[in-house]
């Protein structure tokens, strides 16, 4: 009878330790094309996992295999293409029942949904993990697809590599929908959503809008259409000139100039063949840009103690012993910044638009924009734009539009920054100058004061004014 006893309590106890349970979250792991995710799942009690089997299974994609360790090892013969060299358990973590995966480099045709399957000798159990990734879209293009019979003017309007769908709407100069003509909608397992609408304008010299939303992220660019009258005698001129653009809310702004006036110029050529007495013009945004270029110089009497502006004031750099200038603050002038690390330009602007440009390359820590006479310099102020500054920065390997509120993201790290400035249209876009994407505007400020040049660094790799701009 005691022997008995003995064999049940070891059989109990042996199906106890056995049992467990697999868990997981409960709501849909989120995450962005290109980081990394973790896929959470753990044994419940803590049991080690060291022993067992752990499959992680595409249930979507009929069960294939993504991760799979057996006998102590990862053993993945039999893994998916698309999932090699990205996958990994935390061998670490096993010990303590934790089987979550790594997924490195997430792609859209990631998302789906992730078995979590755990077999000991004498049990298994499994969860499902929801895996979503979020793609932002390349920048819109629109192209000029022609004429129709009555003399409207077709415009289409593109983006890809959305997740999930976006929605994409036409608008006119008042902001006002337009009815789009054959919207177009296709998913493709790798790059996600692309939609695609066509609208017919008729009215020159006015400004249509295409703006495609998805969650929090926008993109938005503008296509200005104008007639014009040259060489009377023969031809009336169609000049279509794409300007300035875009605008980000919450985050993600850029557009390929490059790509759209490659489009323009091929439309161009086409409709040229077509139509004889038509032609085309597409102003190139840099020279429209260069056109307000003006000559910035440092002031350094309002450097920051511990920068340093070149004899001709194109150059600043930050040292580390703070410069004998003691004289300024004295005389308690309130143009020199004590506590940030900034300087100003010599020479502000109250009309009219203004551009310079700034070369950034090698300096990790840097913020580039302009500053209202009489903004507070003195002590650790904010350099929101209610507070006179608009600025863009780089800050630990991000960059962000005023102080850290409005991430945005780039593609290419700029090597050259474009701020340009309309003080009447109360506008302040920035530019990488190379590809002519835009970074960023603030719209609709109103200026009543100055607006001078403002430059802040943190690196002995200085930052220089371009000379170069005709
Ligand atoms: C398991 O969890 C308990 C309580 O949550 C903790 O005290 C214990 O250290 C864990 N065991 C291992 C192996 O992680
Ligand atoms: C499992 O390990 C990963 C990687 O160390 C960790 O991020 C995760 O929080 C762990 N999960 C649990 C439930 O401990
Ligand atoms: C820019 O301004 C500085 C100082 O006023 C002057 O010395 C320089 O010649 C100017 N450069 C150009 C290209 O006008």
């Amino acid at each position: 009878m005691k022997f008995i006893c003995v064999i049940l309590l070891i059989l109990t106890g042996v199906t106890q330790s056995d049992e467990y349970e697999v868990i997981g979250p409960s709501a849909p792991v989120m995450t962005v094309s290109g980081e990394d995710v973790i896929l959470p799942c753990s044994i419940k009690p803590n049991i080690s996992a060291v022993n067992m089997r752990v499959e992680w299974i595409r249930l979507d994609l009929k069960g294939s295999i993504v991760h799979r360790y057996e006998d102590h090892k990862d053993i993945n013969t039999d893994q998916l293409q698309s999932y090699r060299g990205r996958t990994q358990v935390f061998k670490e973590e096993l010990e303590k029942g934790n089987t979550s995966l790594k997924l490195s480099r997430v792609q859209i045709s990631d998302e789906g949904l992730y078995k979590c399957f755990i077999q000991s000798q004498s049990w298994s159990d499994d969860i499902t993990v929801d895996l979503r990734v979020e793609a932002v879209g390349r920048p819109l293009v629109i192209t000029v697809d022609g004429f129709d019979g009555s003399g409207g003017l077709r415009l289409q309007c593109e983006s890809k590599g959305w997740n999930p769908e976006p929605d994409l709407v036409w608008l006119n100069s008042e902001g006002v929908t337009l009815t789009s003509e054959s919207p177009d909608t296709h998913r493709d397992d790798t790059d996600g959503f692309s939609v695609k609408h066509k609208i017919t304008v008729y009215n020159t010299d006015t400004k249509y809008h295409c703006r495609v939303r998805m969650n929090h992220h926008m993109m938005e660019t503008e296509i200005i259409t104008s007639s014009k009258m040259f060489h009377s005698w023969r031809s009336s001129v169609i000049l279509i000139s794409v300007a300035v653009v875009l605008s980000v809310i919450a985050g993600i702004l850029i557009t390929r100039f490059v790509r759209k006036q490659r489009d323009l110029q091929r439309e161009e050529q086409r409709i040229q063949n077509e139509r004889e007495p038509l032609l085309m013009t597409v102003k190139n945004v840099t020279s429209l840009l260069r056109k307000h270029a003006v000559n910035v110089t440092l002031d350094a009497d309002s450097a920051h103690p511990r920068l340093i502006v070149s004899h001709d004031g194109k150059q600043v750099r930050c040292e580390n012993k703070q410069l004998e200038r003691v004289k300024n603050e004295d005389t308690g002038q309130n143009y020199t910044f004590d506590s940030r690390f900034c300087v100003a330009g010599n020479e502000g602007f109250s009309s009219g638009c203004f551009y310079y440009e700034v070369q950034v390359k090698g300096v990790d820590c840097w913020r580039v924009g302009v500053t209202r006479e009489s903004a507070q310099r003195k002590g650790l102020f904010s350099m929101e734009h209610q507070d006179g500054y608009w600025t863009v920065c780089l800050s630990g390997h991000r960059y962000y539009a005023g102080e850290k509120h409005v991430v945005l993201s780039l593609s290419v790290n700029p090597e050259r920054i474009g701020v340009f400035v309309d003080y009447e249209k109360g506008r302040v876009s920035f530019y990488d100058v190379e590809s002519m994407y835009h970074i960023h505007s603030f719209t609709a400020q109103s200026f009543t004061k100055k607006l001078y040049p403002l430059l802040f660094l943190e690196s002995s790799v200085p930052l220089i004014i371009c000379r170069d701009l005709s």
